[in-house]
């Protein structure tokens, strides 16, 4: 277990705070909305990071939706770019009745969540969209982009709202940079 000073001392820097996020998270529901009205639609959220943001997304969105969950681990050799998803927790749901949207928490090589989409394409949903809170293109190793990205960062790693460091700082309400230096 980390000290409480090594713990806070890692914090460098809040990069987006709370007010910001609830306001990007507010136009996002009501793109959701719109898009939404009168379709079945199913929000999936891929666990652990997203846990934050589909909890305070789904509050904003007001079309009847049912929310799901799926965890994957990847296991990546630096020649292979993606087909290498382990999918460890599963949606109930058969998703040929919905329209999906995935909410990520941030995209960073592409390749997870590129890996999911294709999954969740060949089980015939209505149709498939992403949400994502954070996007990292400079780090993009597949060709892969949201239809909704709240925040783009640059390439720096970052902590909070769900975002972890060892699976410490998740329940932080903003996200900072974290201090990767000694
Ligand atoms: P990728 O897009 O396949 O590289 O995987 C993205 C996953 O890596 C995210 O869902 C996060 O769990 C993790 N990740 C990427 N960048 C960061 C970061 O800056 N902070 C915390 N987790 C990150
Ligand atoms: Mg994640």
């Amino acid at each position: 277990m980390k000290s409480r000073n090594e713990y806070e001392k890692r914090i460098k820097k809040v990069i987006i705070t709370e007010e910001e996020i609830k306001a990007k998270t507010a136009d996002c529901a009501k793109k959701i909305n719109e898009l939404y009205e009168g379709k079945p639609l199913l929000l999936v959220s891929i666990l652990n990071g997203a846990f934050v943001f589909m909890a305070d997304l789904c509050r904003a969105v007001t079309v009847p939706c049912e929310i799901g969950f799926m965890a994957a681990s990847s296991y990546y050799s630096g020649t292979v770019s993606s087909g290498n998803v382990k999918i460890t927790l599963d949606l109930v749901q058969d998703i040929s009745q919905y329209h999906i949207v995935i909410v990520e928490d941030i995209i960073d090589t592409g390749r997870t969540l590129k890996d999911i989409y294709e999954l969740l394409k060949k089980r015939n949903p209505l149709s498939i969209r992403i949400v994502t809170l954070l996007d990292k293109p400079s780090r993009r190793q597949v060709e892969f982009n949201a239809d909704i990205s709240l925040f783009t960062i640059p390439d720096i790693f970052v902590i909070g709202y769900g975002l972890d460091c060892g699976e410490y700082y998740r329940n932080l309400p903003y996200i900072a940079e974290y201090d990767t230096q000694e």
